[in-house]
């Protein structure tokens, strides 16, 4: 199989935004990837409710929303109405994230923990067998663009090691720095999902690097 291809949004062309999504739409990608960024927990604001209300009326596949705000549970239900199909929350953020999980199922979505490249996978062990996905992080979250951490090789391992024990079926998806150089690696240590924003949208052929990291 595979692996999923999410191309993240944030660094699409926002004047040109319906021509970027319907490029994703038409391409080999798996989801559309949105980083939702409070000022607070990341330092930098990306965008909010009315262009994922946007993108959600012209995207035609899965919704994958990374929240990188603090107290994400005050805004579970609304980004369901928006159209997340995936919410994914940070463990940093969370005091309770245990409830935090069951009230993104609740609200009918898939739910999904992000680790920030200091936080070991390990702190995951007493929930793996109620999420649906773990977003590991291999820059620190708040800009796209920057280099990918040499250390996530390890944490996918873990993770995979860690779901094989505990008889447990989250994704494993990657969020920074990915390119076609590392993808191959990545894959081959366990990521299911690959997430890449400059890689794709600052390319020549965005259509075709999508399609190129498919094939890796
Ligand atoms: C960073 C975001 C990423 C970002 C990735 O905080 O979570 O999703 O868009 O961008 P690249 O692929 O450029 O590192
Ligand atoms: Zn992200």
């Amino acid at each position: 199989m595979s692996s999923i291809i999410a191309p993240s949004i944030l660094a699409a062309d926002f004047g040109n935004l319906q021509r970027d999504c319907e490029m994703v739409n038409n391409s080999k990608a798996d989801w559309f990837h949105l980083d939702i960024m409070d000022g607070v927990f990341v330092p930098n604001i990306s965008y909010g409710m009315p262009i994922i209300n946007t993108i959600n009326k012209i995207a035609t596949k899965t919704l994958d929303v990374h929240l990188m705000i603090v107290d994400p549970d005050r805004y579970i239900e609304t980004f369901k109405k928006i159209g997340a199909d995936i919410l994914t929350v940070h463990f940093e953020a969370c005091t309770h994230l245990h409830r935090t999980i069951q009230n993104i199922k609740a609200n009918g979505m898939k739910a999904g923990v992000a680790l920030n490249p200091h936080t070991s996978a390990h702190l995951l062990s007493d929930v793996l067998n109620d999420i649906d996905l773990v977003l590991v992080m291999s820059v620190n979250p708040g800009f796209g663009g920057q280099s990918f951490i040499e250390n996530t090789y390890q944490k996918i391992k873990d993770l995979k090691k860690m779901r094989e024990e505990s008889r447990s079926d989250f994704i494993i998806e990657i969020d920074g720095g990915v390119n076609s150089t590392n993808a191959p690696k990545l894959i081959e240590v366990g990521a299911d999902a690959l997430v890449a924003g400059s890689f794709v949208f600052k390319s020549e052929n965005p259509t075709k690097t999508i399609e190129d990291l498919k094939n890796c």
